[in-house]
Protein backbone atom coordinates (compact mmCIF):
# COMPACT_ATOMS: atom_id res chain seq x y z
CA UNK A 1 0.00 0.00 0.00
CA UNK A 2 1.03 3.33 -1.08
CA UNK A 3 -0.03 6.36 1.29
CA UNK A 4 2.56 8.90 0.23
CA UNK A 5 1.36 12.54 0.06
CA UNK A 6 2.08 14.29 -3.55
CA UNK A 7 2.02 17.91 -4.25
CA UNK A 8 0.14 17.63 -7.55
CA UNK A 9 0.68 21.06 -9.75
CA UNK A 10 1.91 19.84 -12.88
CA UNK A 11 3.01 22.40 -15.82
CA UNK A 12 -0.15 21.90 -17.45
CA UNK A 13 -2.19 22.70 -14.57
CA UNK A 14 -0.29 25.56 -14.10
CA UNK A 15 -0.74 27.26 -18.01
CA UNK A 16 -4.48 26.37 -17.69
CA UNK A 17 -4.85 28.13 -14.52
CA UNK A 18 -3.29 31.57 -15.26
CA UNK A 19 -4.57 31.40 -18.78
CA UNK A 20 -2.20 29.74 -21.11
CA UNK A 21 0.94 31.85 -21.11
CA UNK A 22 3.34 31.97 -18.28
CA UNK A 23 5.06 34.37 -20.26
CA UNK A 24 3.16 36.73 -20.13
CA UNK A 25 2.15 36.69 -16.35
CA UNK A 26 4.05 37.46 -12.77
CA UNK A 27 2.93 36.96 -9.69
CA UNK A 28 2.50 40.62 -9.52
CA UNK A 29 -0.19 40.61 -12.52
CA UNK A 30 -2.40 38.34 -10.42
CA UNK A 31 -1.95 39.70 -7.01
CA UNK A 32 -0.07 37.93 -4.38
CA UNK A 33 -3.08 36.92 -2.43
CA UNK A 34 -5.33 35.89 -5.56
CA UNK A 35 -2.30 33.62 -7.37
CA UNK A 36 -1.84 32.51 -3.73
CA UNK A 37 -5.35 30.62 -4.04
CA UNK A 38 -5.07 30.02 -7.73
CA UNK A 39 -1.42 28.37 -8.02
CA UNK A 40 -2.08 25.92 -4.83
CA UNK A 41 -1.83 22.42 -5.56
CA UNK A 42 -4.34 20.61 -4.80
CA UNK A 43 -2.72 18.07 -1.88
CA UNK A 44 -3.43 14.45 -2.95
CA UNK A 45 -3.21 11.28 -0.82
CA UNK A 46 -2.37 8.20 -3.12
CA UNK A 47 -3.32 4.97 -2.09
CA UNK A 48 -3.28 1.43 -3.80
CA UNK A 49 -6.55 -1.33 -3.15
CA UNK A 50 -6.28 -4.45 -4.39
CA UNK A 51 -9.56 -6.36 -4.30
CA UNK A 52 -8.88 -10.18 -4.26
CA UNK A 53 -9.89 -13.68 -2.17
CA UNK A 54 -7.90 -14.00 1.01
CA UNK A 55 -8.14 -15.65 4.28
CA UNK A 56 -9.74 -14.40 7.31
CA UNK A 57 -8.98 -16.03 11.12
CA UNK A 58 -11.42 -15.79 13.33
CA UNK A 59 -9.56 -16.93 16.46
CA UNK A 60 -10.99 -20.47 16.33
CA UNK A 61 -11.15 -21.16 12.49
CA UNK A 62 -9.57 -19.63 9.37
CA UNK A 63 -12.63 -19.13 6.21
CA UNK A 64 -11.74 -17.68 2.87
CA UNK A 65 -13.13 -14.69 1.88
CA UNK A 66 -12.33 -12.00 -0.16
CA UNK A 67 -11.18 -8.13 0.82
CA UNK A 68 -8.92 -5.58 0.18
CA UNK A 69 -4.72 -5.85 0.36
CA UNK A 70 -5.08 -8.85 2.74
CA UNK A 71 -6.70 -7.15 5.36
CA UNK A 72 -10.22 -7.12 7.11
CA UNK A 73 -11.31 -4.80 7.48
CA UNK A 74 -9.44 -3.43 4.19
CA UNK A 75 -6.62 -0.67 5.49
CA UNK A 76 -7.59 2.33 6.66
CA UNK A 77 -7.27 5.28 4.40
CA UNK A 78 -7.19 8.46 5.43
CA UNK A 79 -7.10 12.68 4.02
CA UNK A 80 -7.81 16.10 4.71
CA UNK A 81 -10.79 17.77 4.03
CA UNK A 82 -10.23 19.67 0.56
CA UNK A 83 -7.81 17.46 -0.77
CA UNK A 84 -7.76 14.93 -3.68
CA UNK A 85 -7.96 11.19 -3.03
CA UNK A 86 -6.63 8.98 -5.67
CA UNK A 87 -7.08 5.37 -5.22
CA UNK A 88 -5.43 2.78 -7.91
CA UNK A 89 -8.34 -0.46 -7.59
CA UNK A 90 -6.93 -3.55 -8.86
CA UNK A 91 -9.47 -6.24 -9.07
CA UNK A 92 -8.11 -9.82 -8.60
CA UNK A 93 -11.18 -11.08 -7.93
CA UNK A 94 -12.22 -13.53 -10.64
CA UNK A 95 -15.48 -11.39 -10.50
CA UNK A 96 -16.47 -7.66 -11.24
CA UNK A 97 -16.21 -4.97 -8.73
CA UNK A 98 -16.95 -1.37 -7.83
CA UNK A 99 -16.06 0.70 -4.62
CA UNK A 100 -18.99 3.36 -3.07
CA UNK A 101 -17.14 6.02 -1.04
CA UNK A 102 -19.95 6.10 1.47
CA UNK A 103 -20.97 9.16 2.62
CA UNK A 104 -18.57 11.68 0.89
CA UNK A 105 -20.63 14.32 -1.31
CA UNK A 106 -18.06 12.27 -4.27
CA UNK A 107 -18.82 13.85 -8.04
CA UNK A 108 -20.90 11.35 -9.58
CA UNK A 109 -19.08 9.54 -11.93
CA UNK A 110 -16.36 8.25 -8.77
CA UNK A 111 -19.55 7.14 -7.16
CA UNK A 112 -19.00 3.50 -7.52
CA UNK A 113 -22.49 2.16 -8.65
CA UNK A 114 -21.81 -0.39 -11.35
CA UNK A 115 -24.33 -0.20 -14.25
CA UNK A 116 -25.36 3.41 -13.17
CA UNK A 117 -22.59 5.76 -12.55
CA UNK A 118 -19.73 3.93 -13.75
CA UNK A 119 -19.12 0.31 -15.66
CA UNK A 120 -18.00 -2.46 -13.31
CA UNK A 121 -14.19 -2.93 -12.74
CA UNK A 122 -13.63 -6.55 -14.48
CA UNK A 123 -11.57 -9.32 -13.49
CA UNK A 124 -7.88 -8.55 -13.97
CA UNK A 125 -8.47 -4.57 -14.43
CA UNK A 126 -7.60 -1.48 -12.87
CA UNK A 127 -9.96 1.61 -12.15
CA UNK A 128 -8.38 4.75 -10.67
CA UNK A 129 -11.00 6.83 -8.10
CA UNK A 130 -9.81 10.36 -8.07
CA UNK A 131 -12.11 12.33 -6.09
CA UNK A 132 -11.92 15.86 -4.00
CA UNK A 133 -13.14 15.51 -0.53
CA UNK A 134 -15.06 18.41 0.63
CA UNK A 135 -15.89 17.31 4.19
CA UNK A 136 -14.27 16.07 7.22
CA UNK A 137 -15.38 13.08 9.15
CA UNK A 138 -15.91 9.81 9.69
CA UNK A 139 -16.76 7.53 6.76
CA UNK A 140 -16.22 3.97 4.67
CA UNK A 141 -15.41 2.46 1.60
CA UNK A 142 -17.12 -0.60 0.73
CA UNK A 143 -17.99 -2.83 -2.23
CA UNK A 144 -20.96 -1.26 -4.14
CA UNK A 145 -21.51 -4.84 -6.45
CA UNK A 146 -23.17 -8.33 -5.57
CA UNK A 147 -23.31 -9.17 -2.28
CA UNK A 148 -19.43 -8.63 -1.58
CA UNK A 149 -19.94 -6.43 1.13
CA UNK A 150 -21.25 -9.11 3.36
CA UNK A 151 -17.63 -10.55 2.53
CA UNK A 152 -15.15 -8.97 3.26
CA UNK A 153 -14.95 -6.10 1.27
CA UNK A 154 -15.09 -2.61 3.14
CA UNK A 155 -12.91 -0.50 5.15
CA UNK A 156 -12.52 2.79 7.20
CA UNK A 157 -12.25 6.15 5.37
CA UNK A 158 -11.51 9.31 7.74
CA UNK A 159 -10.95 12.51 6.43
CA UNK A 160 -9.39 15.04 8.77
CA UNK A 161 -10.67 18.63 9.20
CA UNK A 162 -8.38 21.36 8.41
CA UNK A 163 -7.77 22.12 11.65
CA UNK A 164 -9.39 20.07 14.25
CA UNK A 165 -11.53 21.66 17.06
CA UNK A 166 -11.90 18.79 19.38
CA UNK A 167 -9.00 17.82 21.63
CA UNK A 168 -8.23 14.00 22.46
CA UNK A 169 -5.08 11.73 23.52
CA UNK A 170 -5.58 9.14 21.59
CA UNK A 171 -7.91 7.34 18.29
CA UNK A 172 -9.39 3.73 17.81
CA UNK A 173 -11.39 3.00 14.78
CA UNK A 174 -13.91 0.80 15.27
CA UNK A 175 -15.77 -1.14 12.60
CA UNK A 176 -17.81 -3.67 12.87
CA UNK A 177 -19.60 -6.63 10.87
CA UNK A 178 -22.02 -9.35 11.24
CA UNK A 179 -19.90 -12.25 9.79
CA UNK A 180 -21.01 -15.15 7.74
CA UNK A 181 -18.78 -15.62 5.28
CA UNK A 182 -16.73 -18.97 4.51
CA UNK A 183 -18.91 -20.88 7.35
CA UNK A 184 -20.51 -23.81 5.71
CA UNK A 185 -20.92 -24.81 1.95
CA UNK A 186 -24.61 -23.02 1.73
CA UNK A 187 -23.80 -19.80 2.97
CA UNK A 188 -20.97 -19.21 0.56
CA UNK A 189 -23.06 -20.55 -2.34
CA UNK A 190 -25.62 -17.54 -1.34
CA UNK A 191 -23.15 -15.17 -1.43
CA UNK A 192 -21.64 -15.85 -4.27
CA UNK A 193 -25.22 -16.01 -6.12
CA UNK A 194 -25.01 -12.68 -7.08
CA UNK A 195 -21.46 -12.13 -7.67
CA UNK A 196 -21.61 -9.95 -10.93
CA UNK A 197 -24.77 -7.96 -10.20
CA UNK A 198 -25.90 -5.32 -8.25
CA UNK A 199 -29.63 -4.62 -7.40
CA UNK A 200 -29.18 -2.18 -9.91
CA UNK A 201 -28.57 -4.30 -12.69
CA UNK A 202 -30.59 -6.78 -11.25
CA UNK A 203 -33.46 -4.99 -12.04
CA UNK A 204 -32.78 -4.11 -15.49
CA UNK A 205 -30.95 -7.31 -16.43
CA UNK A 206 -33.53 -9.52 -14.91
CA UNK A 207 -31.00 -12.15 -13.40
CA UNK A 208 -32.07 -15.20 -10.84
CA UNK A 209 -33.16 -14.97 -7.51
CA UNK A 210 -31.48 -13.29 -5.11
CA UNK A 211 -29.70 -14.02 -1.85
CA UNK A 212 -32.43 -13.30 1.38
CA UNK A 213 -31.41 -11.77 4.90
CA UNK A 214 -29.56 -14.80 6.79
CA UNK A 215 -31.79 -15.19 10.37
CA UNK A 216 -28.51 -14.83 12.36
CA UNK A 217 -24.35 -14.57 11.45
CA UNK A 218 -22.29 -17.14 13.51
CA UNK A 219 -19.75 -14.26 14.06
CA UNK A 220 -20.17 -10.57 15.02
CA UNK A 221 -16.63 -8.83 14.46
CA UNK A 222 -14.72 -5.54 15.84
CA UNK A 223 -11.77 -4.52 13.25
CA UNK A 224 -12.25 -7.82 11.78
CA UNK A 225 -11.72 -10.22 14.92
CA UNK A 226 -14.31 -12.35 16.59
CA UNK A 227 -15.20 -12.30 20.65
CA UNK A 228 -12.71 -15.18 21.28
CA UNK A 229 -9.95 -13.26 20.21
CA UNK A 230 -10.63 -9.62 20.24
CA UNK A 231 -9.19 -6.51 19.45
CA UNK A 232 -6.99 -5.27 22.16
CA UNK A 233 -7.18 -1.51 23.01
CA UNK A 234 -4.49 0.13 25.88
CA UNK A 235 -5.23 3.44 26.98
CA UNK A 236 -3.72 5.46 29.69
CA UNK A 237 -5.11 6.91 32.78
CA UNK A 238 -6.51 10.36 32.15
CA UNK A 239 -6.59 10.29 28.66
CA UNK A 240 -9.40 11.23 26.46
CA UNK A 241 -10.38 8.38 23.77
CA UNK A 242 -12.10 9.17 20.54
CA UNK A 243 -13.41 6.18 19.32
CA UNK A 244 -14.77 6.33 15.58
CA UNK A 245 -17.80 3.64 15.28
CA UNK A 246 -18.73 2.36 11.80
CA UNK A 247 -21.14 -0.57 11.15
CA UNK A 248 -20.01 -2.11 8.35
CA UNK A 249 -22.38 -4.91 8.78
CA UNK A 250 -25.29 -6.16 6.10
CA UNK A 251 -28.13 -6.50 8.40
CA UNK A 252 -27.44 -6.13 12.03
CA UNK A 253 -28.17 -3.12 14.18
CA UNK A 254 -26.14 -3.04 17.26
CA UNK A 255 -26.00 -1.76 20.63
CA UNK A 256 -22.58 -0.44 21.21
CA UNK A 257 -20.86 0.45 25.25
CA UNK A 258 -18.44 0.23 27.13
CA UNK A 259 -18.20 -1.17 30.44
CA UNK A 260 -17.35 1.22 33.24
CA UNK A 261 -17.73 4.48 31.22
CA UNK A 262 -19.86 7.00 29.64
CA UNK A 263 -19.71 8.23 26.27
CA UNK A 264 -20.08 12.00 24.86
CA UNK A 265 -21.48 11.64 21.41
CA UNK A 266 -19.55 14.37 19.39
CA UNK A 267 -20.80 13.14 15.46
CA UNK A 268 -23.08 11.41 13.58
CA UNK A 269 -22.67 10.38 9.78
CA UNK A 270 -19.21 12.23 10.01
CA UNK A 271 -21.08 15.66 10.82
CA UNK A 272 -20.71 17.30 14.06
CA UNK A 273 -23.81 17.51 17.03
CA UNK A 274 -23.64 19.33 19.90
CA UNK A 275 -22.54 16.92 22.23
CA UNK A 276 -24.54 14.37 24.17
CA UNK A 277 -23.15 12.04 26.80
CA UNK A 278 -24.86 8.65 26.62
CA UNK A 279 -24.43 5.02 28.17
CA UNK A 280 -25.21 3.13 24.84
CA UNK A 281 -26.07 3.74 21.50
CA UNK A 282 -27.81 2.18 18.58
CA UNK A 283 -26.06 2.14 15.47
CA UNK A 284 -27.61 0.98 11.99
CA UNK A 285 -26.19 -0.36 8.95
CA UNK A 286 -23.28 2.38 7.27
CA UNK A 287 -23.86 4.52 10.35
CA UNK A 288 -21.09 5.99 11.71
CA UNK A 289 -20.92 7.89 15.16
CA UNK A 290 -17.80 9.38 17.09
CA UNK A 291 -17.46 9.46 20.45
CA UNK A 292 -15.16 10.56 23.71
CA UNK A 293 -14.49 8.70 25.94
CA UNK A 294 -12.50 9.97 29.49
CA UNK A 295 -10.40 7.21 30.51
CA UNK A 296 -10.78 8.08 34.07
CA UNK A 297 -11.90 4.44 35.34
CA UNK A 298 -8.58 2.11 35.31
CA UNK A 299 -9.37 -1.65 34.85
CA UNK A 300 -9.85 -3.85 32.03
CA UNK A 301 -13.38 -3.34 30.78
CA UNK A 302 -15.59 -4.64 27.67
CA UNK A 303 -16.49 -2.76 24.75
CA UNK A 304 -19.47 -4.44 23.37
CA UNK A 305 -21.51 -4.19 20.58
CA UNK A 306 -25.19 -6.56 21.03
CA UNK A 307 -26.85 -7.52 17.70
CA UNK A 308 -30.31 -6.44 17.54
CA UNK A 309 -30.73 -10.18 16.45
CA UNK A 310 -29.78 -13.26 17.59
CA UNK A 311 -26.40 -13.95 18.00
CA UNK A 312 -23.15 -13.39 20.19
CA UNK A 313 -21.91 -10.46 21.22
CA UNK A 314 -19.04 -8.57 19.39
CA UNK A 315 -16.39 -7.06 21.07
CA UNK A 316 -12.81 -5.21 21.97
CA UNK A 317 -11.20 -5.58 25.41
CA UNK A 318 -9.91 -1.64 26.51
CA UNK A 319 -7.51 -2.32 29.16
CA UNK A 320 -5.25 0.42 30.83
CA UNK A 321 -1.84 0.45 30.81
CA UNK A 322 -0.78 -0.79 34.32
CA UNK A 323 -3.80 -2.92 34.74
CA UNK A 324 -2.97 -6.76 34.74
CA UNK A 325 -6.23 -8.22 35.45
CA UNK A 326 -8.26 -10.79 32.77
CA UNK A 327 -10.37 -9.79 30.43
CA UNK A 328 -13.98 -10.31 31.17
CA UNK A 329 -15.81 -13.53 29.08
CA UNK A 330 -16.81 -13.16 25.61
CA UNK A 331 -20.22 -12.88 26.62
CA UNK A 332 -19.80 -10.40 29.25
CA UNK A 333 -22.79 -7.65 28.68
CA UNK A 334 -21.98 -4.45 30.35
CA UNK A 335 -24.88 -3.05 32.43
CA UNK A 336 -24.36 0.43 30.22
CA UNK A 337 -26.34 -1.66 27.16
CA UNK A 338 -29.31 -1.29 29.50
CA UNK A 339 -28.38 2.94 30.70
CA UNK A 340 -28.98 5.64 28.63
CA UNK A 341 -29.05 4.77 25.10
CA UNK A 342 -28.62 7.30 22.45
CA UNK A 343 -32.13 8.25 20.40
CA UNK A 344 -31.99 11.04 17.27
CA UNK A 345 -33.83 12.94 18.98
CA UNK A 346 -30.65 13.84 21.22
CA UNK A 347 -29.20 14.67 18.33
CA UNK A 348 -28.77 18.48 17.35
CA UNK A 349 -26.17 20.22 14.62
CA UNK A 350 -23.28 21.72 15.20
CA UNK A 351 -22.70 23.35 11.83
CA UNK A 352 -22.36 20.58 9.08
CA UNK A 353 -22.58 20.31 6.07
CA UNK A 354 -25.38 22.48 3.83
CA UNK A 355 -28.28 22.91 5.85
CA UNK A 356 -31.30 23.31 4.33
CA UNK A 357 -33.31 26.24 5.85
CA UNK A 358 -36.79 27.36 4.56
CA UNK A 359 -39.82 25.56 3.04
CA UNK A 360 -38.97 22.89 0.66
CA UNK A 361 -40.23 22.98 -3.00
CA UNK A 362 -40.62 19.64 -3.30
CA UNK A 363 -42.34 16.80 -1.09
CA UNK A 364 -42.34 13.68 -1.28
CA UNK A 365 -44.11 10.93 0.73
CA UNK A 366 -41.48 7.79 0.55
CA UNK A 367 -43.23 4.61 2.03
CA UNK A 368 -41.10 1.23 2.50
CA UNK A 369 -42.92 -1.75 2.12
CA UNK A 370 -42.39 -5.15 1.52
CA UNK A 371 -44.25 -8.30 -0.16
CA UNK A 372 -43.43 -11.53 -0.44
CA UNK A 373 -39.96 -10.98 0.57
CA UNK A 374 -39.10 -8.50 -2.24
CA UNK A 375 -39.15 -4.85 -0.88
CA UNK A 376 -40.17 -2.04 -2.62
CA UNK A 377 -40.75 2.30 -2.30
CA UNK A 378 -43.09 4.30 -3.44
CA UNK A 379 -43.12 8.09 -3.81
CA UNK A 380 -46.21 9.80 -3.08
CA UNK A 381 -47.90 6.37 -3.72
CA UNK A 382 -45.97 5.43 -6.78
CA UNK A 383 -44.33 2.77 -7.49
CA UNK A 384 -40.77 3.18 -9.77
CA UNK A 385 -38.46 0.53 -11.26
CA UNK A 386 -35.35 0.96 -10.89
CA UNK A 387 -34.65 2.06 -14.06
CA UNK A 388 -36.81 4.80 -14.17
CA UNK A 389 -35.46 7.32 -11.90
CA UNK A 390 -36.93 10.24 -9.61
CA UNK A 391 -35.79 13.32 -11.85
CA UNK A 392 -35.22 16.37 -9.45
CA UNK A 393 -34.05 19.31 -10.62
CA UNK A 394 -30.96 21.04 -9.52
CA UNK A 395 -30.75 22.62 -6.16
CA UNK A 396 -34.13 21.55 -5.56
CA UNK A 397 -35.17 21.92 -1.89
CA UNK A 398 -36.44 18.47 -1.24
CA UNK A 399 -38.23 17.10 1.85
CA UNK A 400 -38.39 13.19 2.31
CA UNK A 401 -41.30 12.00 4.57
CA UNK A 402 -40.13 8.22 4.62
CA UNK A 403 -42.49 5.91 6.95
CA UNK A 404 -41.75 1.86 6.86
CA UNK A 405 -44.75 0.26 6.09
CA UNK A 406 -42.82 -3.02 6.46
CA UNK A 407 -41.93 -5.24 9.37
CA UNK A 408 -38.49 -4.77 9.13
CA UNK A 409 -35.44 -2.06 9.79
CA UNK A 410 -34.78 -0.28 7.02
CA UNK A 411 -31.41 1.98 7.50
CA UNK A 412 -32.03 4.54 4.18
CA UNK A 413 -28.91 5.83 2.22
CA UNK A 414 -28.92 8.62 -0.05
CA UNK A 415 -25.81 8.54 -2.03
CA UNK A 416 -24.07 12.12 -3.04
CA UNK A 417 -25.76 14.08 -0.43
CA UNK A 418 -26.16 14.55 3.55
CA UNK A 419 -29.94 15.48 4.81
CA UNK A 420 -30.94 16.91 7.86
CA UNK A 421 -33.58 15.03 9.97
CA UNK A 422 -36.37 16.79 11.71
CA UNK A 423 -36.22 15.23 14.90
CA UNK A 424 -38.10 18.09 17.08
CA UNK A 425 -35.21 19.79 17.68
CA UNK A 426 -35.31 22.13 15.49
CA UNK A 427 -32.34 21.65 14.75
CA UNK A 428 -31.95 17.66 13.78
CA UNK A 429 -28.10 16.14 12.75
CA UNK A 430 -27.19 15.95 9.56
CA UNK A 431 -27.23 12.47 8.70
CA UNK A 432 -26.54 10.31 5.29
CA UNK A 433 -27.72 7.30 6.99
CA UNK A 434 -31.29 7.30 8.52
CA UNK A 435 -32.31 3.80 10.15
CA UNK A 436 -35.88 3.57 10.13
CA UNK A 437 -37.84 1.32 12.65
CA UNK A 438 -41.10 -1.05 11.54
CA UNK A 439 -44.08 2.03 11.86
CA UNK A 440 -41.69 4.50 12.01
CA UNK A 441 -42.02 7.80 10.10
CA UNK A 442 -39.17 10.37 9.31
CA UNK A 443 -38.57 13.64 7.26
CA UNK A 444 -35.48 14.66 6.17
CA UNK A 445 -34.63 17.76 3.76
CA UNK A 446 -31.84 17.99 1.44
CA UNK A 447 -30.54 20.57 -1.30
CA UNK A 448 -30.57 18.18 -4.67
CA UNK A 449 -26.95 20.26 -5.54
CA UNK A 450 -25.38 17.42 -6.62
CA UNK A 451 -25.96 16.62 -10.47
CA UNK A 452 -25.70 12.87 -11.44
CA UNK A 453 -27.53 9.58 -10.89
CA UNK A 454 -27.83 8.90 -7.21
CA UNK A 455 -29.47 5.92 -5.65
CA UNK A 456 -31.14 5.88 -2.35
CA UNK A 457 -31.64 2.75 -1.39
CA UNK A 458 -31.72 0.43 2.57
CA UNK A 459 -28.66 -0.30 3.90
CA UNK A 460 -29.24 -3.60 4.37
CA UNK A 461 -27.71 -5.66 1.79
CA UNK A 462 -30.33 -8.23 1.00
CA UNK A 463 -33.32 -5.46 1.16
CA UNK A 464 -31.71 -3.91 -1.36
CA UNK A 465 -30.82 -6.87 -3.37
CA UNK A 466 -34.12 -7.82 -3.10
CA UNK A 467 -35.97 -4.44 -4.29
CA UNK A 468 -35.80 -1.49 -1.99
CA UNK A 469 -33.65 0.62 -4.25
CA UNK A 470 -34.70 3.40 -6.62
CA UNK A 471 -32.31 5.95 -8.46
CA UNK A 472 -32.85 9.59 -7.94
CA UNK A 473 -31.57 11.77 -11.25
CA UNK A 474 -30.78 15.13 -10.37
CA UNK A 475 -29.97 17.55 -13.25
CU1 LIG B 1 -22.94 2.39 1.75
CU2 LIG B 1 -25.16 2.55 -1.63
O1 LIG B 1 -24.07 2.49 0.08
CU1 LIG C 1 -34.19 -2.62 4.66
Amino acid sequence: MRSSIRQQATRREFLQLVGGSTAALTLGDLGIAHAANLLAPDSVTDYALTAAPTRVSLGSRNVSTIGFNESLPGPLLRTTEGDRLHVDVNNNLSTSTTIHWHGIPIVNKMDGVPGLTQSPIRSGSTFTYDFKVPVSGTYWYHSHSSAQLDRGMYGPLIVDPKREPLSYDREVVLVLDDWRDGIGKRSHALLSLYECQTGFERHTAEAGRPPVEPASFPYHLINGKAAQNPTQISVNRGEVVRFRIINAGSATVYRVALAGHRMRVTHADGQPVAPVDVDALDIGMAERYDVLVHANHPGVWQLAAQPSARGPLARAIVRYNGSSGAAPPAHFKPKQLKGKVLKYGMLRTSGGYGIPSGKPDMTMYVSLRSRFGAFYMTFNGRVLPVDQPLHIPRNTHVRFIITNASGQIHPMHLHGHFFQLANGTGNGPMKDTVNVNPSQSFTVDWIANNPGKWVFHCHNLYHMLNGLMNVISIT
